[in-house]
């Protein structure tokens, strides 16, 4: 028997206790519920308590992403976080967490491409499954933006929340993930980019996001909808035979801009927006974990995720799940 592909065994998600919601917003900050729900769709956003960590978001959504699955930690040899806001800049939130989770000495370690991360993590898993030397994957997305979020800016605080998504992988004989497409375009770094840095024990630059709203919008509709018929191309699939859709969670319009782009309805559209804000890494999985547990999402279905973000950075999973 050759077990030649990974498939999604399990997945879990965690939001941080506090919400916070666009009213309440606006008594700190110059801005409407109704500017940011007309604007965006969200109505509120979960942030992490002071002492929380990203890795500590990462355990609670990799705890039940493992219980889903009914794999111990113990039998889980490699372990991929993606993140941009890491616990410290290093060792890895991935070693953090494997050893919070207790999770033996197999590979584990960061990927960093923004809003994207989730996607090139899944790919990097899938990849890594197909060789053989992998059993188990934890995949994870996690994030804390609200530490780099400048809570005087209302065109970027607004938009962004906290949380952490995962997903087990296993070796299998059938698909399982059946491929991925992933993107950078290095040109457009400064289109949406947190610009500091550490030198000599002192922040050079802002340690602040800093976006270009407008751009960044044209862009991911663009992209997005290339990257889907790119994806489905590749693999033989057309657009009408997919189940479900589950794009990053960054604004309604542009969700709703590549749908219509695509022709896909948008009942087959998961959206966590209004509820999660943008969490980055953490926004696809934690959509996907949101679907499974209400039923929408059933084996045997046909799944594409796709993401894009800071670098500028895109890409797409296809799976059959
Ligand atoms: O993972 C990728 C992450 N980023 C994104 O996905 C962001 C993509 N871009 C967007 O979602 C939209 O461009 C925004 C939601 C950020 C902005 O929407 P927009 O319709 O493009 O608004 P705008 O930037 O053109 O701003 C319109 C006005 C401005 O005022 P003036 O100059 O017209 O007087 C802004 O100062 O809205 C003002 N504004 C706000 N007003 C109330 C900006 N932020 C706010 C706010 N509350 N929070």
């Amino acid at each position: 028997m050759s077990l030649s592909y990974s498939r999604i065994v399990g997945c879990g998600g965690y939001l941080p206790a506090k919400i916070v919601s666009n009213d309440e917003l606006a008594r700190t900050v110059d801005t409407s519920d109704e500017w940011i729900f007309s604007r965006t769709g969200i109505k509120q956003r979960h942030i992490a308590a002071d002492g929380e960590l990203t890795s500590d978001l990462a355990l609670e959504a990799s705890r039940s992403a493992l219980a889903a699955a009914g794999i111990p930690s113990s039998a889980v040899d490699l372990i991929i976080v993606a993140t941009t806001t890491p616990d410290v800049i290093f060792p890895s939130t991935a070693c953090i967490l494997q050893a919070k989770l207790g999770a033996g000495t197999g590979a584990a370690f960061d990927v960093q491409a923004v809003c994207s991360g989730f996607m090139y993590a899944l790919a990097t898993a899938d990849a890594m499954m197909r060789t053989g030397a992998f059993r188990n994957a934890l995949v994870v997305g996690a994030e804390i933006y609200s530490r780099i979020l400048d809570w005087k800016d209302r065109s970027t605080c607004v938009l962004f929340g906290d949380g952490a998504g995962a997903m087990v992988l296993t070796r299998s004989e059938a698909p399982g993930i059946l491929g991925s497409r992933l993107h950078a375009d290095g040109r457009y770094r400064d289109i949406l980019a947190v610009p500091g840095s550490v030198r000599g024990g002192e922040v050079c630059g802002s340690p602040y996001l800093t976006m270009d709203g407008n751009a960044v919008f044209k862009f991911a509709v663009k992209v997005l909808g290339e990257v889907v018929d790119e994806t489905l191309a590749a693999h033989g699939f057309e657009r009408s035979q997919l189940d479900w859709l589950i794009p990053h969670q960054a604004n309604i319009r542009i969700i709703q801009a590549t749908a219509r782009r695509l022709g896909i309805p948008m009942q087959k559209i998961v959206v966590t927006v209004d509820r999660h804000a943008n969490t980055s890494a953490a926004s696809i999985p934690l959509a996907y974990d949101v679907a499974v547990r209400d039923g929408r999402i059933r084996p045997g279905q046909l799944v594409l995720m796709e993401g894009v973000g800071g670098g500028f950075t895109w890409g797409a999973v296809l799976a059959r799940v």
